[in-house]
């Protein structure tokens, strides 16, 4: 299956701009599915209000765009690392006011949509910036904002792409999402047929989710010590440290003070804590 042999690498490499750009550079780009995948274009379809902001982060080709562009949305933005991908999308859509092209980083953007389209970018990611990519979903959504998309419901023995699984999703993005849908898709693109999980998510606009940066902590066991002193603080509904132990998120009723964190990592003097905004 092409489709899922997509990268050739393991993650030794960073996977930052230039290991995308060279995907790009040397047309290595299985994941590419050169049309409008069938989920995502049943869903578009359904949608009433063309004015709706959308973004579709790690756009690669974004036949997504282009189909949204065709059904008359007027709000897109798409946003990639890859220079010489980007290049070629503004080139493409030159002519029209309705697709915003942007070159960056998703985790850098500080603009707010209605929804957000996901396909091959959570799993192009390595597994320990998951946490850190459902604090910036949560922020980069309208009150009443969704993420709508596909997730792999496999694993996979060369990375990127990385996989996972229904529960872990659920555990992954239940506290700060309202998991409206995340079932087994059942119109896939047929190279992914029976591999992927269907998913809409609208952003629980009451809670607050902070995402921290650690410093010091270097096994499971402390951070089995850690979330349960987290848990135990008023308001706090979740915590979640990642698989490198370098990043927390909490999710809460109220806003928890870095100071309060501080104060309960002081018991071993070699964690830090730092608040990301
Ligand atoms: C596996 S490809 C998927 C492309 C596209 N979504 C598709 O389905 O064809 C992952 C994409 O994410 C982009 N990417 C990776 N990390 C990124 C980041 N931090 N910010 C923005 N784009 C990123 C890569 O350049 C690449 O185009």
């Amino acid at each position: 299956m092409k489709d899922l042999n997509c990268c050739v690498t393991s993650c030794e490499k960073p996977l930052d701009e230039s290991y995308w750009n060279m995907q790009y550079q040397s047309q290595t780009t299985g994941w590419d599915l050169g049309a409008v995948s069938p989920p995502i274009k049943e869903y578009i379809d359904q949608l009433k209000d063309p004015s709706i902001s959308i973004l579709i982060p790690g756009c690669g080709n974004t036949y997504e765009a282009e189909y949204l562009l065709e059904k008359g949305f007027t709000n897109i933005t798409v946003i990639d690392i890859a220079p010489t991908l980007v290049e070629k999308l503004k080139r493409k859509f030159k002519n029209t006011t309705a697709i915003r092209v942007l070159l960056g980083d998703f985790f850098e953007l500080q603009d707010r949509y209605d929804l957000i389209l996901e396909q091959t970018f959570f799993c192009a990611l390595p597994p320990h910036m998951r946490q850190q990519y459902v604090w910036k979903m949560h922020q980069l959504l309208t009150e009443n904002g969704k993420i709508v998309g596909l997730f792999f419901n496999r694993d996979f023995e060369i990375s990127p792409p990385f996989g996972g699984n229904q529960k872990e999703y659920e555990k992954l993005f239940a506290p700060a999402f309202d998991l409206k849908t995340l079932s087994v898709c059942v119109n896939s693109a047929s190279p992914r047929a029976a591999t992927e999980l269907f998913f809409i998510f609208q952003k629980k606009a009451k809670v607050i989710v902070q995402y921290f940066t650690l410093q010091g902590v270097t096994c499971s066991n402390c951070t089995k010590t850690i979330l349960d002193k987290i848990h135990a603080i008023p308001g706090v509904i979740d915590a979640q440290i990642n698989a490198s132990f370098s990043d927390l998120i909490v999710t809460s009723t109220n806003e928890i003070a870095l100071k309060t964190l501080v104060d309960l990592l002081a018991y071993e003097p070699e964690y830090s804590i730092a608040l990301q905004l």
